[in-house]
């Protein structure tokens, strides 16, 4: 099949089939993930904790991401990568430009920074440099020490505003995609709408152009005991091949997240840790 590029996500969009997006960190994941569907393969910071057993994702250096990213694009068979700037790398725009340059000659194809309104300038000038750049945004895990914990983001109306403002003034900056973690689905849904970018949700509900999972999640590994509730375990036959093959086709029909859960997830969603 053909490679998987920007222009085949937004056409995803435009269809409105839902986009699989998952995070691997290795060769032979990527090559289980491509090949079961996964449009899109992310090099997560999450690698900090599943991966090195950190409380965070704090400790990831560019070169973690870039080694990572060099084993999943020796397995991948066709799926667009994606590869995450790790905490402060992308603080200046010459920081950010020099630091996707590195995860994109490790074989990315986009980079993903965690912010708002001020990363405007550094998405427009990577994406002038030829760096598409996907735009992380609410529950943004390298801020958890400024939110106080790992908190849902955009419940009062102020922060739900500064959230759609934010999401519109990347894209005006060249943004070429926007993950949404941890806000409430109503506000994923408008955000999801009013963007011409595919918006990727996480925990966002199932209003999103597409959702994406830690790959230990969702094969039921529990990182120190821990699952966030708006995970599903897809292991529940007997290959982990079969587990990912579910999971594209829970998010191509949309039965993951399940919609009849939006009003009972919303009221109690409080922390991510408590839900
Ligand atoms: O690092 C990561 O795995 C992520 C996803 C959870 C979106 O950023
Ligand atoms: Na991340």
């Amino acid at each position: 099949s053909t490679p998987v590029t920007l222009s085949s996500i937004r056409a995803l969009k435009a269809r409105r089939e839902r986009i699989a997006m998952l995070t691997t960190y290795d060769a032979i994941f990527a090559e289980a993930a491509s090949q079961a569907g996964v449009e899109v393969l992310l090099i997560g910071d999450t690698l900090g904790m599943v991966l090195q057993g950190h409380d965070s994702t704090l400790p990831v250096t560019v070169e973690d991401i870039a080694y990572h990213t060099a084993c999943v694009r020796r397995g991948n068979k066709g799926a667009m990568i994606v590869a995450d700037l790790p905490f402060i790398s992308y603080a200046t725009v010459e920081q950010a430009l020099g630091n996707a340059r590195r995860l994109m000659q490790s074989g990315a194809h986009m980079v993903k920074l965690e912010g708002g309104t001020w990363v405007t300038e550094t998405v427009r000038r990577l994406t002038e440099n030829g760096v598409p750049v996907c735009v992380h945004m609410g529950m943004t895990p390298q801020s958890v020490n400024v939110f106080g914990g790992f908190k849902v983001q955009g419940r009062d109306p102020a922060r739900a505003k500064e959230l759609k403002d934010a999401a519109l003034k990347v894209e005006a900056a060249g943004a070429a995609m926007i993950v949404l973690e941890c806000v409430p689905w109503d506000l994923a849904e408008e955000i999801t709408r009013a963007a011409g970018v595919p918006v990727i949700g996480i925990g966002a509900g199932p209003g999103t152009d597409g959702q994406v999972l830690v790959l230990h999640d969702m094969l039921g590994l529990p990182l120190r005991g821990f699952i966030p509730s708006f995970v599903r375990n897809f292991l529940t036959g007997t290959s982990i091949q079969a587990a990912l093959r579910a999971y594209v086709e829970a998010v191509k029909d949309n039965s993951y997240p399940a919609p009849k859960r939006k009003d009972p997830q919303l009221r109690t969603l409080g922390t991510v840790n408590d839900v």
